[in-house]
């Protein structure tokens, strides 16, 4: 292909106390009633109020939505549409991680091109813009608040449906670093493990181009160098600052770029067994990044090299096995569990295998599997238990 054509949100904002500036953006609009879609663990420990306080200081009419739960549903998209409607609203304001953003997401597009949200599970299947949606990032990060995709789980199926559709992307992406210091440190953990992946994926993703190669390193440089002291201490202003850049970054990345069969796996382990994302991912990405070197160690050597290695010395393979390394080590350090702790079943894997080999993910890896080699890294993956100390 001769061009490239980039998504990324109409408008951003980076940095504490960027929040408050909400209320312009929805004047600028001409918004009147808000969706607001979040989850209940938000709504407990308060994050919800630091958005409903701006809006109710901007006298700005807002209903909530809060019964997304991880891994979300179809069922839960049309719940949230059908209050969208009940309560006369004009445009949407999703506050999380990944599955609020990503309801909000399947909500302002249904609003506008009607259907179901199966209609929609592929690439570029809506013919209108979504309503207005402003994406209020969480954690760092699932990326959702600057991508153009959402993904919603087939209840029936037991299967992940992935949209990508550019008329989702939202008018405005708030990454406020304010709003992440009460983010428990599994769930930094977890979540900062996917950003990580989204960049390591989109920077070997055969649609990579210059412009992602070049976010996704300094993504990768900033996590390696940040991750761990925003897990070990939530209030490191300074680490959850840099890993809002870090995963903005992250999913501009990928969003440009696209994934591989880290997610393409991950994807049908919290299909599944419910796995959280990010721990899904993290828990494969080693596997992966195994079974791809013979086709991108020199990628991976830069990975290395972002991480701070001085790979001079190095041949290219040590480069890249000191990148791999190097996330085994630091995923020790944050506490990521092995396959073996989740509800994986090895009697299972020959299916999750077949449904990976259509994840949307899986044509952008650079090295394409059989179905007998996705089984295999899995099984790989369940069968090492890690030190046992
Ligand atoms: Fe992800």
């Amino acid at each position: 292909m001769a061009f490239k054509e980039l998504y990324q949100p109409v408008h951003t904002i980076i940095g504490e106390g960027c929040i408050n500036e909400i209320p312009r953006h929805i004047s600028a609009f001409g918004g009147s009633k808000a969706l607001v879609v979040t989850d209940p663990g938000l709504e407990k420990i308060g994050t919800l109020k630091m958005v409903t306080d701006v809006l109710d200081g901007a006298s700005i009419p807002y209903t909530v939505y809060s019964k997304v739960k991880p891994n979300p549903t179809v069922s839960i998209v049309n719940e949230a549409k059908a209050q969208y409607d009940r309560e006369g609203c004009d445009f949407v304001i999703g506050v999380g991680g990944g599955s609020p953003i990503d309801v909000a997401k399947g909500v302002s597009i249904l609003v506008t091109n009607g259907g179901t949200v199966e209609d929609y599970n592929g690439l570029e299947l809506s013919e209108k813009k979504g309503q207005p949606l402003i994406a209020v990032n969480t954690t760092a990060g699932t990326g959702s608040e600057v991508t153009r995709a959402f993904v919603i789980t087939d209840e029936v199926r037991r299967s992940k449906m992935l949209c990508v559709d550019s008329n989702s992307l939202a008018y405005l992406a708030i990454n406020d670093p304010a709003m992440m210091v009460d983010m428990p440190p599994s769930l930094t953990a977890a979540t900062g493990m996917d950003a990580l992946t989204h960049s390591i994926e989109a920077y070997v993703a055969k649609s990579r181009c210059p412009f992602t190669d070049g976010i996704a390193l300094e993504s990768i440089r900033l996590i390696g160098q940040y991750l761990v002291r925003a897990v070990e201490n939530g209030h490191d202003m300074e680490a959850r600052t840099q890993m809002c850049w870090a995963q903005y970054m992250g999913g501009l990345a990928f969003s440009n770029a696209g994934l591989g069969m880290v997610h393409a796996i991950a994807h049908q382990l919290g299909g599944f067994y419910d796995t959280p994302h990010g721990v899904a991912n993290a828990i494969m990405l080693p596997y992966v990044m195994r079974f791809n070197m013979t086709h991108c160690a020199d990628r991976y050597a830069d990975v290395a090299q972002a991480f701070g290695f001085n790979t001079a010395e190095l041949t290219t393979d040590q480069a890249a096995l000191a990148a791999i390394l190097y996330i085994e080590e630091m995923e020790k350090r944050i506490k990521i569990p092995k396959l073996s702790d989740t509800a994986f079943n090895p009697d299972d894997a020959l299916a999750l295998a077949k449904n990976a080999m259509t994840d949307t993910g899986m044509p952008e890896n650079p090295r394409q599997p059989s179905i007998e080699e996705v089984v295999k890294v899995m099984i790989t993956a369940y069968c090492d238990k890690g030190d046992q100390e």
